[in-house]
């Protein structure tokens, strides 16, 4: 069985970008971890980042059938895109929501995601962490 990582926009600056909010992991440090932790609870894993959210949506589509389940930081679209939350909601696979930083102890606009009205769990402000949470959610909701 096969878990999806996505991450969206900006998600590629990881260890460079606001490193007071994101850390100073790298995106290749976040993929070495999900890959650990999804071979550790007996899964494969695709990893992709775009900053392009049609892509994302592509990704999404694509999952159905031959995907267990969806882990995604949509970045910025999260606040965004109503286009990602149907696409979701549209292939009815488990999904967890990460989010690195603490959204709601930052600017009002991070306080609402379209995702989190279609996705299973969510992990918010447990940095880069978070990730391997949302791995082990989905072994332990036994997707
Ligand atoms: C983020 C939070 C979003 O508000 C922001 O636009 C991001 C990253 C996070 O992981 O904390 O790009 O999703």
């Amino acid at each position: 069985r096969i878990l999806l990582v996505l991450n969206g926009p900006n998600l590629n600056l990881l260890g460079t970008r606001e490193p007071e909010i994101y850390g100073h992991d790298t995106l290749a440090d976040v993929e070495a971890l999900c890959r650990d932790a999804a071979a550790a609870a007996g899964y494969g894993l695709e990893f992709l980042q775009s900053n392009h959210e049609g892509v994302l949506i592509d990704a999404i589509h694509a999952a159905r059938g031959t995907i267990a389940g969806i882990v995604i930081n949509p970045g910025a679209l999260t606040h965004t895109s109503i286009a990602i939350a149907d696409a979701l909601s549209g292939v009815e696979l488990p999904v967890i929501e990460v989010h690195i930083s603490n959204v709601h102890r930052r600017e009002e606009f991070r306080h609402h995601s379209f995702v989190s009205a279609v996705a299973t769990s969510v992990v918010i402000g447990a940095g880069v962490n978070g990730y391997r949470l949302a791995i082990e959610q989905l072994a332990y909701l036994g997707v």
